[in-house]
């Protein structure tokens, strides 16, 4: 045991100090490894030694031999993956539409499972799940295996084929890993609406994608209640011609009223079906699933996902930014109606054979601490969360983490938002104990997968970085009007200039839109919607959506970096900054915050708060308005929706479109919110 505990205080995590002296380097032992920048964190010794890329040296080697050849990469890595008919071409590439392994022939489902059941795995747990009451399932590689088939072939009976499209509105049980692995085996392609949405957003999903058949749920489980997902269904349903069938998983055992020879069963519908069904040989570029995510303008993108080319991405990513181990319990927080879900918990994971840890619930129920207990119950090694989670444990103290035994934890991640700099030093040192590396992954539901994002073992990481694009990935940060490459340290837009096996194929049914929004910005290049600087030690620094960039006097100022120096302060937990419209400097800084716990607001707070973001980034960043609310507008995926807080710091009347906020009351609460 004393033993034990002198290496996990050895491998903790250093700073490195530049001044530090190299030592010299005695004859015959390997070179030192390359100096990390100032102040970054540097992997542990212990964590580098067993990691998938254990230097930046071995980093830097892939990224240069992707770089030089980026077909021949891709196509190295897809050939770890089983293919029923090798491709003829890796890539053809007519920008802006792009076909990965042309002429290959695949299936994702068969890489996950079938892929496995000749090896150690078959007896491995693929899925452990957790429910919100606390029901524990796990199932094998195997048993995974068996009810796919039997879902799969119950999809056929129902006339369910390959191109048809399946609208998935569940909540977080296995069944949903299930039914997109289901889809994925026969061709369907599946389209999940995260099951927090409501009928209209269901039915404008399954109009613009003519689903042909939904699977749903009676119920989810949430903060101890039921959330009535098959009622939702069936408001929607009526209005939607197009679903002929509606498969129905119990789960809370709530009533739900069953339409005759519409509605079924799934427990009733798969009792007689076989547990094997053939994997079918897909074409690389057979559309693996349509995922909606919004844009500008009020109607949703359906991103649409191939099978092949997202098959690699993802399995690449997973291997090496989790730097998945077979032992590991890997746990990604996300829901599965997010592309997180879709890529970190389900298909990258399983992909590599790992185990995914799957959780049905909110964080805070039955209190504060479920996420810590989980880890604890389940010796969770991994764990991917969001920053807006990682807001809120700090908001709720670090007593309730503290109350657990973390000590399996061996790597942190994140994904989402840009992450401050405060927060990620709490997520180090409280969740990770100081030894458990952060990867902060930046990419976005067009990309995926990972893009950028340090390599655990390698990349010595700054706070509020994404640090690095992984191998294959060519990111570059531009300015505007030309296009070109901005220098170091300023700010421009974030572009990847080489196509990507698991990039977007489009938008469904909206090939002009797909031009429009990703190809028209940067000639030749995909534009990510995003701000981006790039530092002097070649660190990317998300600064968040471009229109999320406030320009005060001529300066360009991230909401990002505003909201990091205010959540920086002892005092605030959350805080989110818009720009309003102000005469003299154009615009200026309006800031919504909550307080932490115990804190109390009032006018001497608001001095301080505008003295401390002037003395964090300089006068200019200075909010002028500060209003203190309980919370803040968030969409169902936790991301701030500051439209919503433009329109009330505006003081209108009449607010945007709110169809997607998690918590309606918020509205009227910052409505009340004081002004100054
Ligand atoms: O602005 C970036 C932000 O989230 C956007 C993508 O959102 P979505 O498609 O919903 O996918 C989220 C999960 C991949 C990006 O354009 N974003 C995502 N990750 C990060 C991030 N911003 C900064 N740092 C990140 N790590």
């Amino acid at each position: 045991m004393a033993k034990a505990k002198k290496k996990v205080a050895k491998s903790k995590q250093g700073v490195s100090k530049k001044t530090a002296r190299p030592k010299p380097r005695p004859q015959g032992k390997k070179p030192p490894r390359p100096q990390a920048p100032a102040g970054a964190y540097v992997p542990p010794e212990t964590f580098s030694r067993r990691a998938h890329v254990k230097s930046m040296a071995e980093y830097e080697k892939l990224h240069r031999e992707s770089a030089k050849n980026p077909e021949k990469f891709w196509a190295g890595v897809a050939k770890e993956l089983h293919w029923f008919e090798p491709w003829t071409k890796a890539l053809e590439w007519k920008a802006p539409h792009a076909k990965w392994f042309v002429g290959g022939k695949t299936n994702l489902s068969y890489n996950c499972l079938d892929r496995h059941l000749s090896t150690h795995r078959r007896n491995k747990a693929a899925i452990v799940w957790e429910g919100e009451p606390g029901d524990v399932r796990t199932l094998t590689y195997q048993q995974l295996h068996s009810e796919v088939c039997r879902f799969a072939n119950a999809l056929k009976s129902l006339g369910v084929g390959k191109g048809d499209r399946v609208a998935v509105y569940m909540g977080m049980v296995p069944e949903l890993a299930v039914t997109i692995l289901a889809c994925a085996r026969i061709g369907a392609i599946h389209s999940v609406v995260f099951g927090g949405f409501s009928t209209n957003a269901i039915v404008d999903r399954v109009h613009d994608c003519q689903a042909k058949a939904i699977v749903t749920c009676d119920g989810a489980w949430r903060r101890g209640s039921v959330v009535p997902l098959k009622k939702t269904v069936d408001e929607a349903v009526e209005k939607c011609p197009t679903i002929e069938n509606v498969v129905v998983c119990r789960r809370t055992g709530n009533d739900v009223a069953m339409h005759p020879g519409r509605d079924h069963w799934w427990h009733e519908l798969v009792a007689g079906e076989k547990d094997t069904c053939p994997a079918t040989p897909l074409d690389s570029e057979h559309s693996l699933f349509i995922l909606y995510t919004s844009g500008s303008t009020g109607k949703p993108k359906g991103i649409h996902h191939t099978t092949g080319g997202y098959m690699t991405g993802t399995y690449l990513t997973s291997k090496l930014v989790f730097d998945l181990r077979d032992e590991d319990v890997y746990w990604c927080t996300a829901d599965i109606g997010w592309v997180t879900g879709h890529s970190y918990i389900v298909y990258g994971p399983l992909a590599n054979g790992a185990t995914s840890m799957m959780y049905e619930g909110a964080p805070n129920h039955p209190a504060p601490d479920r996420f810590w207990e989980i880890i604890e119950r389940h010796k969770v090694n991994v764990f991917y969360t969001a920053p807006t989670a990682i807001r809120a444990f700090i908001k709720w103290g670090e007593q309730h983490p503290n109350k657990h035994d973390l000590s399996s934890l061996r790597l942190l991640g994140t994904v989402g938002e840009p992450i401050n700099p405060e927060a990620w030093r709490w997520y180090h040192a409280v969740i990770g104990h100081k030894r458990c590396p952060i990867v902060d992954t930046w990419w976005q539901t067009e990309t995926g997968s990972i893009m950028i994002s340090p390599l655990p073992g390698a990349t010595p990481t700054k706070p509020g970085s994404a640090t690095m694009p992984l191998p294959g990935i060519f990111p570059e940060v531009v300015d505007k009007a030309t296009g070109k490459a901005v220098p170091d340290g300023e700010q421009g837009l974030l572009v990847v200039r080489k196509p990507w096996p698991s990039m977007l194929r489009g938008i469904w049914g909206d090939d002009k839109r797909f031009k429009d929004v990703y190809w028209s910005a940067v000639e030749g290049s995909y534009f990510t919607g995003d701000g981006a600087v790039k530092d002097a030690d070649g660190y990317f620094w998300i600064i968040g959506r471009v229109d999320d960039v406030i320009i005060v006097s001529g300066h360009n100022l991230g909401t990002a970096e505003v909201e990091s120096a205010l959540v920086s302060h002892p005092s605030v937990a959350e805080a989110a900054v818009i720009g309003v419209p102000d005469e003299m400097t154009g615009h200026a800084i309006a800031a919504f915050v909550t307080l932490k716990d115990g804190k109390a607001p009032g006018d001497a707070l608001k001095d301080e708060l505008k003295a401390h973001v002037a003395h964090e980034i300089g006068p200019i960043a200075k909010p002028k308005q500060i209003r203190f609310t309980g919370a803040l507008p968030k969409t169902r995926s936790g991301k701030i929706m500051r439209r919503l807080l433009r329109d009330i710091a505006s003081g209108k009347q009449q607010i945007g479109d709110t169809t997607t906020l998690e918590d309606y009351s918020i509205l009227a609460k910052l409505k009340e919110s004081d002004e100054g």
